[in-house]
């Protein structure tokens, strides 16, 4: 029985579903496998049809994308709606991660899956876009849209704010963007989760759709920041002053959700599952972080 995933040890969930160690999982990233190369699409299926595929690949350079439309739009939108086809034509249920960045920002609650995407970002509008073509193209499709990744390996913002942190007196980081920050490691597990009960239980028609999967608990860029900062002094880092800016003083070229935050309360009723708090992750994370 194997899963496959799509993704190598440049990604974040990649490496978090690797350091599960789960040997029923296969993984296939560049340059074996590249959505923007056609011909490598036949790698998929080259060793035998799998039991669930899991797509953890993606364009997720926001600002990038902004100068980079075709190729956003092309490991985003086409090459995840195209490898949903032909998990459609082996019949092999897909799951696949998405954000909250499809949301503009202003509903001023949590939003919920069932409320219209309104992207504002070529990143967001790809990602939007590649949810609805998967699933028109593999009904079998589980999406969870994440948010604010962080782990103990890998680019994230967590890591910035510990190097930055240690090489600068001073930091100003936007307090007035607020979303949920998610452990990759967390997700990876609620991937597996959901992977277990669809080979024990079989694929289940009621499982099909948009799922939204991040960390419990709210914050800022700010809070995100100071929390980490605090972790990391345990481990001898240096504590900079941190101060709280807002998003006009931090202009970036994708335009970033004022308030992401997502309700997680379908995955906790169809899958019975709930992420850790946030604050409990970052713990972890800085700790990893902060041994190396
Ligand atoms: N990071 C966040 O804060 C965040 C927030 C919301 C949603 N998400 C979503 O969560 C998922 C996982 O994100 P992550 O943080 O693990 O991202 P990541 O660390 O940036 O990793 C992206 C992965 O995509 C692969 N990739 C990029 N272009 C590719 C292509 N043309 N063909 C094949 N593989 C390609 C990369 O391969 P290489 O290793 O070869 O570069 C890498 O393994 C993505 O769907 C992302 O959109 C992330």
């Amino acid at each position: 029985m194997t899963i496959t995933v799509i993704g190598s040890k440049g990604g974040q969930l990649a490496t978090s579903l690797m350091n599960l160690k789960d040997h029923r999982l296969k993984f296939l990233g560049r340059p074996v496998f590249d959505f923007t190369d056609e011909a490598s699409f036949q790698s998929v299926f080259a060793d035998g049809k799998p039991e669930l595929l899991v797509n953890t690949a993606a364009w997720t350079a926001v600002d990038a994308a902004e100068e980079h439309v075709k190729e956003a739009n092309q490991v985003n939108r086409d090459g995840p709606a195209a490898l949903a086809k032909l998990c459609a034509e082996h019949d092999v249920p897909l799951i696949h991660v998405s954000t909250d960045y499809v949301f503009a920002g202003d509903k001023g609650a949590p939003y919920v899956e069932e409320d219209p995407v309104s992207p504002q970002t070529v990143y967001g509008r790809s990602k939007a876009e590649g949810e609805a073509a998967i699933l028109a193209a593999q009904p079998k499709s589980i999406i969870l849209r994440t948010a604010w990744v962080y782990s103990g390996h890998g680019k994230n913002f967590v890591r910035t704010m510990i190097n930055a942190g240690a090489k600068n007196p001073v930091l100003r980081v936007v307090s007035d963007q607020i979303g949920n920050p998610t452990s990759s490691d967390d997700l990876a597990w609620v991937i597996m989760q959901i992977a277990d009960k669809v080979l024990k239980d079989g694929w289940q028609d009621s499982h099909s759709g948009i799922y939204h999967a991040v960390g419990t608990g709210d914050a800022s860029w700010y809070d995100l920041a100071v929390y980490a900062l605090k972790e990391a002094e345990v481990f001898g880092h240096k504590m900079p002053e941190v101060q709280a800016i807002d998003t006009a003083s931090w202009p970036t070229p994708a335009k970033r959700p004022q308030d992401s935050r997502l309700n997680t309360d379908k995955l906790h009723r169809v899958f019975q599952l709930r992420f850790p708090r946030w604050e409990e992750s970052t713990k972890k994370a800085v700790k990893e972080i902060c041994s190396v």
